[in-house]
């Protein structure tokens, strides 16, 4: 394992074994310093699944989080949590409740509803429920090898608009309607951190960490930088060793 520090946050290398325990660690040291309760927001995609199956088959969720930690994602499709496409619903199936997390831990976002009901219910009852002044505790993200993260893509018109809300609903290009966490939403957030695994997010690690600040969503990640990690595998790490 190697750990450098870098303009985007403090980069951590290492097998996917590694990154997941690290990762697990992490959420129990923000479930440790929660005074009653913390907010995770997991990732979306594909990159947790094999996360959730490791953390279920070796019984990795630290005490603290399981008793403190409430739980939703960083982003999520406009599909029914039934959907396999629904970043909450997979956690839900492959971890929540394996886990056996309490149903009052759970914090879905409401995708029974149009986009921007949506956004404006999830943002209310994040109020209502957690306050209005702090977004998660950890906020766990991905990248696509487009550069985007949660879903913050390639030209979003919520990039550099100044949404004071945590949370937005977004049409993306060829994928419909997507809610997200804001930059003010991450800017809010206690610690972040972003896991990118496989060999096919390797040129687009290359990038992001080579080119000019502006160029990916993802690298709106060094305004926060100090409260930042990034998990990436040897595999996407390949071509910035
Ligand atoms: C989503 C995600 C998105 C994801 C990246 C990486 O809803 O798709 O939140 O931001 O993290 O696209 O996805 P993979 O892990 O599938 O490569």
């Amino acid at each position: 394992m190697t750990e450098r520090e870098t303009a985007l946050g403090d980069l951590i290398i290492a097998d996917q074994e590694t990154l997941f325990q690290h990762l697990a660690d992490q959420m129990g040291k923000v479930a440790e310093k929660a005074e009653d309760r913390c907010v995770i927001g997991l990732t979306g995609g594909s990159t947790p699944k094999k996360h959730y199956q490791w953390m279920v088959a070796n019984g990795k969720l630290p005490e603290a989080a399981q008793q403190k930690a409430y739980w939703t994602t960083s982003d999520e499709r406009m599909v029914p949590l039934s959907s396999d496409d629904s970043n909450f619903g997979n956690a839900d199936r492959m971890l929540l409740q394996p886990l056996g997390i309490a149903e009052e831990r759970k914090f879905p976002w409401p995708v029974e509803v149009d986009a921007h009901s949506a956004a404006l219910l999830h943002n209310r009852k994040w109020a209502e429920r957690f306050g209005a002044q702090r977004c998660f505790d950890l906020c766990v993200l991905g990248m696509g090898d487009d550069g985007h993260t949660a879903s913050l893509f390639p030209g979003s018109p919520l990039l550099g608009a100044g949404v004071m809300d945590f949370f937005a609903c977004v049409e993306v290009p060829g994928k419909g309607w997507r809610l997200t966490v804001t930059e003010a939403g991450l800017d809010a957030s206690r610690a972040i951190t972003i896991i990118v695994t496989g060999a096919n997010k390797a040129e687009r690690i290359k990038t992001v960490f080579n080119q000019p600040a502006g160029t990916y969503p993802v690298q709106i990640l060094e305004n926060y930088a100090p409260r930042v990690t990034w998990l990436v595998d040897e595999e996407a790490a390949a071509l910035i060793q």
